[in-house]
């Protein structure tokens, strides 16, 4: 969420900061990197479920820790919620 947002795409609200309480995060992961993504917690989950935009590639930026072999991530900034 931080890269995102310090790469000036301000669509992304982050409106808790990253305490996993917002769900204004939301990005869709490109299918080839959601495997080496770090799991999804129950928190995460159930913020997920409460948008009516989920999809299969849902995750909440914020809960993605940046680590070397994501390099190239691609994604898509979700909606607003
Ligand atoms: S910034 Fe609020 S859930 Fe990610």
């Amino acid at each position: 969420m931080e890269i995102i947002r310090n790469a000036g795409h301000d669509e992304v609200l982050a409106l808790c900061g990253g305490q996993c309480a917002c769900a204004t995060c939301h990005v869709y992961v490109d299918e080839e990197y959601l495997g080496i993504l770090p799991s999804m917690s129950e928190d995460e989950n159930d913020l997920l479920d409460s948008s009516d935009h989920r999809q299969a590639n849902s995750r909440l930026s914020c809960q993605i820790e940046f680590h070397a072999a994501l390099t190239g991530l691609r994604l898509q900034i979700g909606p607003d919620e």
